[in-house]
């Protein structure tokens, strides 16, 4: 099953953005034309989101064709807001320019693919990362590797060209690729320290056991599927 649970383009939470920025944009004395270039960024970011979805779409359904298997449960999206990009930049004591946002920040797009099985994840990325105008940047293996606290999932920063009126532009797209279950354990973690942050210390322990114990199932889970795959 495939769902995709993308945001319409929102015009409205784009101003209500903008206008939230203009007061901290003004009292850091940026000047308006820079907030402006911000909102243009917003175009190529989301376009190239627009992109790296349609890939994984297409992927996801030529995979049923042939295999009768979806490999991705959902899709979420967003383009990072401008204050969070401005806060990120400020933080890494960078310049508040498009520019300098360009040249430094990867995940203005980000994009989570939601597997159903443990093994699509890779099947996902592979296919993906073999498209002659994909280009991988980073990776980062939380799957393999797990973090401390227990966080897994798969990384890529990739790099897609969009085709614009005039030009073509390189951008890149973070994608975090992860099964439900990661999913389900990582958006508890994110709500947990969201709240309160002494909330993840509380719950550790706990945390690490639920990761653990997700790992566990969804390698039963998978060995089934793949069981069922090999009986048709
Ligand atoms: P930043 O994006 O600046 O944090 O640096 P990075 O891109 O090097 O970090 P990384 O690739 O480790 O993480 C990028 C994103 O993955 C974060 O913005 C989160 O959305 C997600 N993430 C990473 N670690 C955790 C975690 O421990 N818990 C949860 N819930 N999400 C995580
Ligand atoms: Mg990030």
């Amino acid at each position: 099953m495939y769902v995709e649970r993308r945001e319409t383009l929102n015009l409205n939470a784009l101003k209500r953005d903008v206008q939230r920025n203009i007061s901290k944009f003004q009292s850091n004395h940026y000047q308006i034309e820079e907030l402006v270039d911000f909102v243009s960024l917003h175009h190529l970011y989301a376009s190239a989101l627009e992109e790296v979805s349609t890939k994984l779409s297409i992927l996801d359904n030529d995979f049923q064709i042939l295999y009768e298997h979806n490999p991705i449960h959902h899709m979420e999206r967003r383009v990072k807001e401008i204050s969070s990009l401005v806060r990120k930049l400020e933080m890494r004591g960078l310049p508040v320019t498009t520019e300098s946002a360009r040249e430094n920040i990867t995940d203005i797009a980000g994009i989570r693919v939601v597997c159903n099985y443990l093994e699509d994840i890779e099947v996902v990325a592979a296919l993906l990362l073999k498209q002659a105008d994909v280009k991988l940047l980073k990776r980062k293996d939380y799957v393999e590797s797990p973090k401390e606290n227990g966080y897994r999932s798969l990384h890529l920063v990739v790099s897609i060209p969009v085709f614009l009126t005039d030009n073509v532009e390189q951008v890149p797209v973070e994608i975090q690729l992860r099964t439900i279950g990661m999913d389900m354990w990582a958006s508890l973690e994110h709500k947990l320290r969201y709240k309160n942050a002494t909330n993840t210390e509380v719950y550790k322990d706990t945390l690490k056991q639920c990761a653990e114990e997700i790992e566990e199932v969804e390698n039963k889970l998978q060995h089934m599927h793949g069981e069922i795959l090999k009986q048709d």
